[in-house]
């Protein structure tokens, strides 16, 4: 049956094919002989209370530096598509909100994945502590006091901004360290939100899991372990991916998050687990899904497509 679907990215002329788990989406979508269209999302327009884009026509191939074939861009009306993929990477910042905003005049009688007024309302390190039992002692604040009180109960801490992605400005902070008044003035004239003041987990240089959970869930891992000088595990800094299975408190962290990603048509969904502990959970464009599928574990993408496709069937 073929879906036409329309995907909302970056361009697609910058992404990094071996890692980007839109393009793995969009490679099986093909297979599948679904109808693949294009657009970024500065070429979104809502008029009235119709949402258009300029989409052009898409073919993928598997092949570095020749990975795209696009098509001339038509203005469409983007409810007559069955499925829209917004799959742009964050900053989470007005035009990714506006973004969610305009697809939700759409949603759900085209499918958007993810629901965007759920990804709205779910920034990936605030989603957390609505799992308060799931996560590490968590500081969310810019409040002077508060963190010298979190770094006297808790010691070694590392510091973070709030809408930070890809390991930008994570600090670990030991409890003797003579730098933390300075980092807490560039981080206040850095940046104007709240940060996350978080305990340091040791583990992390046994790795941080990321988990794929397809529709609340768990579909596939992969261990990212960081290089030997940093604190970052992610990919984008030097994080080595490696074959992993779930532990027992793993597999409660998707058990217990599953139902509440269900309730919100969170569809892909990833998750980072460092000892035990979840510290996100990314609803936007979550990596992994190619590197668990090059670690020889489960095709996640077909998993998603499964899953849309039986739910434009209902
Ligand atoms: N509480 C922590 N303890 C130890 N390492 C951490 C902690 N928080 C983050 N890190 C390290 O920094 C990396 C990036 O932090 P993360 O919270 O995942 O933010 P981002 O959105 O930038 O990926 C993690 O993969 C991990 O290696
Ligand atoms: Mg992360």
């Amino acid at each position: 049956m073929g879906l036409n679907v329309a995907v909302q990215m970056d361009p697609i002329e910058r992404i990094n094919i071996r890692g980007d788990s839109t393009f793995a989406l969009l490679l099986e979508a093909q297979a599948r002989k679904h109808r693949l269209g294009y657009y970024t999302s500065d070429r979104l327009a809502l008029v009235g209370d119709r949402l258009y884009a300029a989409v052009r026509p898409l073919q993928v191939r598997d092949k570095e530096g020749d990975h795209f074939m696009l098509g001339e861009a038509e203005r469409v009306e983007l409810s007559t598509y069955d499925v829209i993929l917004m799959r742009q990477d964050p900053p989470f910042d007005l035009a990714y909100i506006t973004a969610t905003h305009l697809l939700e005049r759409i949603h759900p009688k085209t499918l958007v994945v993810n629901d965007p007024a759920h990804v709205r309302n779910a920034p990936e390190k605030v989603f957390v502590t609505e799992f308060p039992n799931l996560m590490p002692p968590t500081l969310i604040t810019r409040d002077l006091a508060e963190i010298k009180a979190f770094r006297k109960e808790h010691g070694d801490i590392v510091m973070k901004p709030l809408y930070g992605k890809g390991g930008e400005a994570v600090f670990r902070v030991a409890p003797e360290d003579l730098n933390f008044g300075s980092l807490y003035d560039l981080f206040a004239t850095t940046f104007r939100e709240a940060w996350v003041v978080q305990k340091f987990l040791a583990a992390v240089k046994q790795g941080d899991k990321r988990i794929i959970l397809v529709d609340g869930e768990f579909a596939g891992a992969v261990n990212r372990v960081p290089a030997a000088d940093d604190l970052r595990s992610n990919m984008v800094r030097g994080g080595t991916p490696k074959e992993t299975e779930l532990t027992a408190r793993e597999r409660e962290i998707c058990r217990t998050i599953g139902p509440a990603l269900r309730e919100r048509g969170l569809i892909v969904v990833g998750i980072d687990v460092i000892d035990g502990y979840l510290t996100e959970i990314n609803v936007t464009s979550p990596t992994g899904i190619r590197a668990i599928k090059n670690l020889g574990g489960p095709d996640v993408a077909a998993m998603i497509w499964d899953k849309i496709e039986a739910k434009r069937k209902r």
